[in-house]
């Protein structure tokens, strides 16, 4: 059924006083969100923070069900933690690396999850290895073939990259990983909330998530997918209480599911506004979600590319809800000002990361207008009129 807009905005007052084009930034949450959070907090001021949480216990519970059901996956697969970076490194640094084996990634992997690979590298000799992109822009799959050897320990890419919106191919990496049998971790941090994913289809072993981005939930959210077949090959770099008992002195267990990688300390009220989001999208449906915010971007992008001195920068085969450009002789971040005072949120994202994409490939400082589905073909036309006007 298609996603009934007017209910979506209704449902997100702040769309009455704001065009908001910084959905891969945070998008706006809606109501139920924001009123899980609150009620939660009322309940926290009232009763304490440990009661209020004991009676939101299947409410927490059913956050793993969620999850479950928006990855095609099992609720004991589902870790939730404080933001993607959390739970991509949980992931990362549970990895056992040799001097020699190799870390596969991307020409437009996250700047983090580099800044990671460098560090385990120089601390264990392990090796990274760029793959190239192809002529749109994507992960070029012939190349990923061609650089696969024994030694290969990990795939690492990101989904939808930060600055350009393709989609990187997740499952035809899936395969390729699956058919030389190494490990293959997916950040999806943009993509989880505007895409259908389904990590049975995509093949991938671990996959990180952030709940404010494109699921419309809460800052300071997030949560970590792990394979139940590569569990018991990953020791978190961090135990806790929570991930594990204590048996006898000198021996603890550590929990048979994912909940391993968690930590016990957490803002209940927001992980219970981030389930709420993900019930959210599930029941707007996640086919109908892409599509709208596939159209909406596209339209944008035509709008935008028809303004004299406008590029727009995205490229790959199937692009995604993230529109990037630039104006000829002005700063992105003098635009992104601009646009703010008008109360048009967009973002400046920074260029290409210099040492890991080679020139002809690198995309300048861009400003990144990403749209969701609450959004509107008229807002789309003020923006692109917004933009025209600057010149
Ligand atoms: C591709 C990608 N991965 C990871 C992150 C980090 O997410 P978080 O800020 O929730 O840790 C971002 C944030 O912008 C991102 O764009």
């Amino acid at each position: 059924m298609p996603i009934n807009i007017d209910q979506a905005r209704y449902d997100t007052p702040a769309t009455r006083e704001i065009l908001h084009f910084n959905n891969a930034g945070a998008a706006l949450m809606p109501t139920p969100v924001l009123q899980a959070q609150l009620h939660h907090l009322q309940q926290e001021a009232d009763f304490g923070g440990y009661e209020a949480a004991a009676d939101a216990d299947d409410r927490i519970e059913a956050i793993y069900t969620s999850l479950a059901k928006l990855l095609n996956a099992d609720s004991r697969e589902i870790a939730l933690v404080e933001n993607a970076t959390v739970a991509w490194d949980m992931a990362f640094y549970s990895i056992n690396f040799a001097p020699g084996d190799i870390i596969l990634t991307a020409e437009a992997e996250y700047l983090s999850n580099h800044i990671a690979f460098l560090q385990i590298a120089r601390r264990t000799g392990a090796v990274i290895e760029v793959v190239p992109s192809d002529e749109a822009g994507e992960l070029d799959l012939d190349a990923l073939e061609r650089m696969i050897d024994r030694r290969v320990k990990l795939i690492a890419i990101t989904h939808v990259p930060t600055n350009g919106g393709l989609v990187n191919p997740a499952a035809a990496i899936g395969r390729i990983a699956r058919a030389h049998g190494i490990l293959y971790l997916l950040d999806a941090c943009q993509s989880v909330g505007q895409l259908p994913i389904d990590v049975a289809a995509i093949g991938c072993d671990m996959l990180s998530a952030t709940g404010r981005k494109y699921l419309r939930g809460p800052r300071g959210t997030g949560f970590l997918y792990v394979r139940r077949g590569v569990l018991e090959q990953l020791e978190p770099p961090f135990l806790d209480l929570q991930a594990v008992t204590w048996a006898e002195l000198d021996r603890y267990q550590m929990r048979p599911d994912a909940r391993r990688f968690e930590n016990w300390e957490r803002n209940v009220a927001a992980q219970l506004g981030f389930g709420a989001a993900v019930d959210y999208a599930l029941a707007l449906g996640l086919p109908d979600i892409a599509a709208r915010v596939e159209q909406l971007a596209e339209d944008l992008r035509h709008r935008l590319s028809e303004i004299p001195g406008a590029t727009v920068h995205d490229r790959g085969r199937q692009r995604c809800g993230i529109v990037t450009f630039t104006i000829e002789g002005k700063q992105p971040r003098d635009i992104v000002a601009v646009l703010r005072r008008q109360n048009i949120n967009a973002h400046a994202s920074a260029a290409s990361i210099p040492q890991l994409v080679p020139p002809p490939r690198r995309l300048p400082a861009v400003v990144r207008a990403s749209v969701h589905y609450y959004n509107t073909e008229q807002e789309a036309v003020r923006f692109a009129a917004a933009i025209a006007a600057l010149r």
